[in-house]
């Protein structure tokens, strides 16, 4: 088969870790007996930089004419909060996810077996393992509502960002995390803070319902300041977690962070239509872009889920996170994980290694 992709390198070290990607994809390709036919597409700082605006017109209509899309990175400092909106890297982001309508956000946190050192909870709370899927709502909430900035009489500028939610959002992102519990270990906690917002009781209400349905899922109801607790407590106990969009940001965060090795998880983001897109979750780490030190790995564990999610193709994503794994186990590490003592290697030694393993 021939698979078309979109690559957005973006800024920093995206360029550097979409090309390790690649030539893992390239590998699978050779292995497997398929194609993949990249076209790259502009977004982010470097856009801004090539024609003024961080989203040209055309970008989601050029992503539409794929069958995926892999990002790399958006973002820096060069195109920081004091710049207007349109060359911010960070408009683009949010664009992109309406347009293509990536409503559900997929964020796991795993801590693979040959880095449990690296994760910084108790040695008795690593043993236990983590792997969890944070399934975050991406296109709603307070993300999208109306933002309003007004001058009072007497308390001088006041501000406020309105946050809603449809039960037709709250179900179609449900019904994901029950879907995705059905081939995991059959379980969802929904996170929310009913106790407080109106918009948290809606999602309850239609998580209940969903929950009727799908009686072989275990569900339970978990509030958004137990959870952060719980995630640095005992990560081990959650399988799929599902959440409204800022929640979902800070908590993705807070998982990421307890695997201890925010640069080796990648992340999916899908709609209802292709393309789904695929990224790694940490950022464009612009202090060592062009320095070949970045870590691919995050990036090629996104490809993996392209492979997965997008193609259909599991054995060739059970293949790409084997020889992810099997690279880790026999000692190599870029600069972010390398502990004590170990030499680390650079971003394409990282990829061929992975290729080789392959
Ligand atoms: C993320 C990021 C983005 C978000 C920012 C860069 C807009 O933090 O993907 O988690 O808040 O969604
Ligand atoms: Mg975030």
């Amino acid at each position: 088969m021939n698979y078309k992709i979109a690559l957005i390198k973006g800024d920093g070290i995206g360029p550097e870790v979409v090309g390790e990607a690649v030539n893992v994809l390239d590998a699978v390709g050779r292995k497997f007996g398929h194609t993949f036919t990249y076209t790259d597409v502009l977004m982010g700082g470097c856009a801004t930089d090539a024609v003024g605006v961080s989203y040209p017109d055309g970008t989601a209509e050029k992503c539409k004419e794929c069958d995926a899309v892999l990002l790399g990175a958006v973002g820096g400092p060069k195109w920081g909060a004091d710049k207007p909106a349109e060359q911010r890297p960070e408009t683009a982001l949010l664009a992109i996810r309406k347009d293509l309508g990536l409503y559900a956000n997929l964020r796991p946190a795993v801590l693979r077996p040959a880095l449990k050192d690296a994760c910084p909870l108790r040695a008795e709370t690593a043993d236990k393992g983590i792997d969890l899927m944070l399934v975050r709502e991406l296109t709603g909430g307070i993300y999208f509502g109306q933002r309003e900035r007004y001058d009072t009489p007497d308390r001088g500028v006041e501000c406020a960002d309105r946050m809603a939610y449809s039960e037709l959002e709250i179900e179609r992102i449900g019904r994901r995390a029950f879907e995705l519990a059905r081939l995991r270990r059959k379980k969802v906690s929904s996170v929310d803070k009913a106790n407080v917002l109106e918009t948290s009781r809606l999602w309850r209400s239609v998580m209940h319902r969903l929950s009727a349905e799908y009686p072989d899922v275990a569900y339970e109801d978990v509030l958004v300041d137990n959870c952060a607790m719980q995630i640095v407590r005992d990560p081990g106990q959650f399988d799929v977690m599902v959440t409204e969009n800022m929640f979902g940001d800070i908590l993705s965060d807070e998982a990421s962070m307890v695997t201890g090795s925010i640069g080796l998880l990648p992340s999916a983001s899908m709609g209802d239509h292709a393309p789904a897109l695929y990224e790694p979750i940490h950022g464009s780490a612009p202090d060592i872009a062009g320095q070949d030190k970045a870590n691919p790995i995050a990036t090629i564990l996104s490809a993996a889920m392209m492979l997965r999610y997008s193609f259909h193709l599991a054995d060739e994503a059970d293949a790409v996170e084997r020889a992810v794994d099997a690279v880790l186990a026999a000692g190599w590490r870029t600069a972010d994980t390398a502990e004590p003592g170990v030499t680390p290697v650079g971003t394409r030694k990282m990829g061929e290694l992975i290729c080789a393993a392959l």
